[in-house]
């Protein structure tokens, strides 16, 4: 899928990227934990002298992904930019992708049909 993209330069945006979901959906499949509190990702942020999300946003740049990080927080708006003084090693990718349950928290976009906003 990433290269039949990467070809027709279609860039993928990440849904939920900071794992929103998680708190909109506390009592979701992944019992409202945020992957910003996987101590992966904090391990690397004490490392980086950057926050638990810059990490996991950096982690989408690694990967060549567009996260739209939402916040109605100012300060936080600022610090979801502030990404581009550091870079995580290919290994540090791998320890963050590892962290994949392979649950999701969101709707699967497969089952995702116009009679689930009500519209037909
Ligand atoms: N989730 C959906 O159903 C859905 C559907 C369609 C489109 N989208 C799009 O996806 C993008 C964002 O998705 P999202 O709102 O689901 O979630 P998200 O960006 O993954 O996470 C937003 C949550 O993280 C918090 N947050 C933001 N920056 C933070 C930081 N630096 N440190 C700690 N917490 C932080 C926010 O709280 P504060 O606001 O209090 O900072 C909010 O609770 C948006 O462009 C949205 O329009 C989402």
């Amino acid at each position: 899928m990433r290269e039949l993209h990467d070809r027709l330069g279609i860039v993928t945006e990440c849904w939920s990227p900071l794992g929103g979901i998680t708190v909109y959906r506390p009592h979701g499949v992944n019992g409202g934990r945020s992957v910003m509190a996987e101590p992966v990702v904090a391990g690397l942020a004490a490392e980086y002298g950057k926050t638990p999300a810059q990490v996991v946003l950096r982690w989408h740049i690694e990967h060549g992904l567009c996260a739209i990080p939402k916040s109605v927080k100012p300060h936080r708006i600022a610090e979801n930019f502030d990404l581009f003084d550091f870079a995580l090693t290919s290994d540090e990718v791998a320890a963050t992708d590892a962290l994949d349950t392979g649950r999701r928290s969101g709707p699967d976009p497969e089952s995702i049909r116009l009679d689930s906003f009500s519209r037909r």
